[in-house]
């Protein structure tokens, strides 16, 4: 398994009331496997996502990534940076920054040097070659998303967490991610965990689950 996760709760201090918001989640994910996760607005799917990608830390319970416990780390960042690949609905690309440079972004930060050759193979696979040297302004939507997902991919993460991914395209551009979430899948063994409220999204899911009242359901 590339991911156990074990009785996890999360509550949120709201005033005077505790919010609990997970309430006992627990599965496993094979590597190599696609798991998505709908559930209504407001069900924890952000809240649990951010858990399993160390940007937050659960009440109890605990989460197993590559047969590590992450309460073993005394430091998330080494885990994050090499073993969690993000994609949110929002680019989040740096404007001042080119496609390249923000490709490269989580490469620098854990320090790693840029692998050239995977980084011209993956500009193909995105067919992104001519937009090397471009600033995120001059992108259309969908090649923003898709150049976010080069980033999310360049220190080849274990797992890829996509919470909403396709919530900010239109369509066209939404089934051109699924498909290449699809093809990256199929041809590097990516793992992927995706929170969406899109059922085309949640079809192309191995494991298929329902987040409601803090408990997740297998469908
Ligand atoms: N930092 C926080 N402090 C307090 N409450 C929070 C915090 N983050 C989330 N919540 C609350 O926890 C609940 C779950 O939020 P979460 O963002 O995980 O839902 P979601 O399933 O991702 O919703 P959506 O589909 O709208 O993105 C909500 O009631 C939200 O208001
Ligand atoms: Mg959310």
């Amino acid at each position: 398994m590339i991911l156990s996760v074990k009785n996890l709760k999360k509550s949120y201090n709201d005033g005077e009331t505790k919010l609990e918001v997970l309430k006992d989640i627990s599965f496993d994910l094979k590597k190599g496997s696609i798991l998505t996760i709908k559930g209504p607005s407001g069900s924890g799917k952000s809240t649990l996502l951010s858990l399993l990608g160390t940007l937050d830390t659960q009440d109890s319970g605990d989460i197993i990534i590559n047969d590590k416990n992450l309460d073993e780390y005394d430091d998330f960042s080494e885990i994050r940076n090499n073993h969690i690949g993000f994609i949110f609905q929002f680019h989040n690309l740096i404007s001042e920054l080119n496609v390249t440079e923000n490709v490269c972004v989580p490469a620098f930060i854990s320090n790693k040097a840029i692998d050239h050759n995977f980084l011209d193979t993956l500009f193909e696979y995105f067919q992104l070659t001519n937009k090397e040297n471009a600033f995120p302004l001059d992108l259309s939507g969908g090649e923003k998303q898709r150049v976010s997902v080069m980033r999310a991919i360049i220190n080849k993460p274990s797992i890829i967490i996509a919470d909403e991914p396709t919530g900010n395209l239109d369509e066209k551009n939404a089934l051109k991610l699924i498909d290449l979430f699809k093809k990256l899948n199929k041809d590097f063994g990516l793992t992927f965990i995706i929170a969406t409220h899109d059922n085309k999204v949640f079809d192309i899911g191995h494991q298929k689950m329902e987040l409601s009242d803090g408990k997740l359901l297998n469908l």
